[in-house]
């Protein structure tokens, strides 16, 4: 099968050069002369590989490589940049847009495809390692944090483990983790070298190295606990982890943060199955409502979409569950019961309440919903 590149270039003459260089070493040319035109290209079909020049007639090739990265479909897209201008500075901007390498004209033939091939054989490596049977993907996001979010997914997590499943929950943001405190995984700096990686070298076999292990059984990639605005996780990383984790595991439990970011939206494009955590009462539902419609805008067509109800205090008179799935639209998968003791001490333990408590009612639930989930 050919691998297909789309190069986008107005200049006539370059874009012919270019298409038969690389027409003669097998691949599959499409051409698009300006951004617009590209935009429309990808529309109908994604390619292996995009060949951008940085002069366009509409946008210039350095805003359009950062709107394909910030969509899910192209973020991790090999992306070779073109350019006249010669100077660091230029190649520095390329790079910063997210271009995976940048020529500079005039062209050197051999020099375009050999750095060609070697993107694509790069691509093909990452592929290579997915080529197995690959975990699915479980979104969990809430619309306001203090939810029990992150407890929830420790304990689903842990439970789908106890059946038998190899699960990793994984913790998407470059800081302000809590995973590592939940189950008493060290301060989640360890990730720090990962974050530090650039998405194209991040594969099922580099993962493996930063994901821990945890005695229920649950594996884990827990984000830094320290602020740091220093360590930035993009789009193209986010999904890079994410698929390397669904290499490793049958479930990914991936914990979002509450608020919008490249990200995430990177992540719930991939996810099999997107789960909404809220509380019972009239601002849970509202945060609920606002974060619904942003996941849904970045959602597969085809992931279930469903929400898990946590009462974190008892409550005289919580919405009803058909109240809730008549303003989200989405169904309600399951209602976590108030357990303050059983959660304070599975965190005094550093382990999943299902480990810390597992005759509680809170644990039968989780155990319940992991058999739904696994
Ligand atoms: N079902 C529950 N009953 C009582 N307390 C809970 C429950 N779930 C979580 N908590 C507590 O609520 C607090 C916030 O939980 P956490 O999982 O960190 O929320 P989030 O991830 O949504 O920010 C924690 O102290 C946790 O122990
Ligand atoms: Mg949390």
């Amino acid at each position: 099968m050919n691998e297909r590149i789309l190069i986008v270039e107005d200049e006539p003459q370059m874009l012919r050069l270019l298409g038969m260089t690389l027409q003669k070493e097998g691949y599959q040319i499409s051409a698009a002369q300006s951004a617009a035109a590209a935009k429309a290209q990808l529309q109908a079909g994604i390619p292996d590989l995009i060949i951008l020049d940085v002069m366009l007639p509409d946008v210039s090739g350095l805003d359009l490589c950062q709107e394909l990265r910030r969509m899910p479909t192209t973020a991790a897209l090999p992306i070779l940049m073109l350019s006249a201008l010669g100077q660091v500075a230029d190649k520095v901007a390329g790079l910063k847009a997210g271009a995976d390498e940048y020529v500079v004209k005039p062209i050197d033939s051999l020099e375009l495809v050999a750095r060609v091939g070697a993107l694509l054989e790069r691509a093909r490596r990452m592929r290579g390692d997915s080529a197995g049977p690959r975990g699915k993907v479980i979104a969990f996001l809430a619309g306001k944090g203090g939810v029990g979010t992150t407890t929830s997914l420790v304990s689903i997590g842990a439970a789908m483990a106890a059946l038998g499943k190899r699960v990793v929950a994984a913790e998407l943001r470059p800081d302000q983790g809590q995973l590592s405190t939940l189950l008493n995984l060290g301060t989640g700096e360890s990730t720090q070298g990962l974050l530090a990686l650039d998405a194209a070298q991040i594969d099922s076999r580099s993962i493996s190295g930063w994901v821990l292990s945890h005695t229920s059984g649950l594996q884990a990639l827990p984000a830094p606990q320290a602020m740091r605005p220093d360590l930035h996780l993009d789009a193209r990383q986010a999904l890079a982890i994410a698929l390397a984790l669904t290499g490793l595991a049958e479930a990914v439990l991936v914990d979002l943060p509450p608020w919008p970011s490249p990200a995430s939206e990177a992540v719930l494009g991939i996810s099999d199955r997107i789960l909404l955590t809220l509380e019972p009462t009239r601002l849970g539902l509202e945060t609920a409502v606002v974060m619904a419609a942003y996941a849904k805008a970045h959602a597969r067509p085809a992931a279930e979409l469903s929400v898990l109800v946590i009462n974190r205090v008892p409550l005289a008179s919580p919405l009803a569950a058909r109240q809730i799935q008549e303003r989200l639209g989405w169904t309600v998968a399951g209602g976590i019961p108030p357990a303050p003791d059983e959660c304070a001490r599975a965190q005094q333990l550093g382990a999943p309440v299902v480990q810390a408590a597992p005759d509680s009612t809170i644990s039968q639930t989780f155990n319940t919903l992991a058999r739904t989930l696994a």
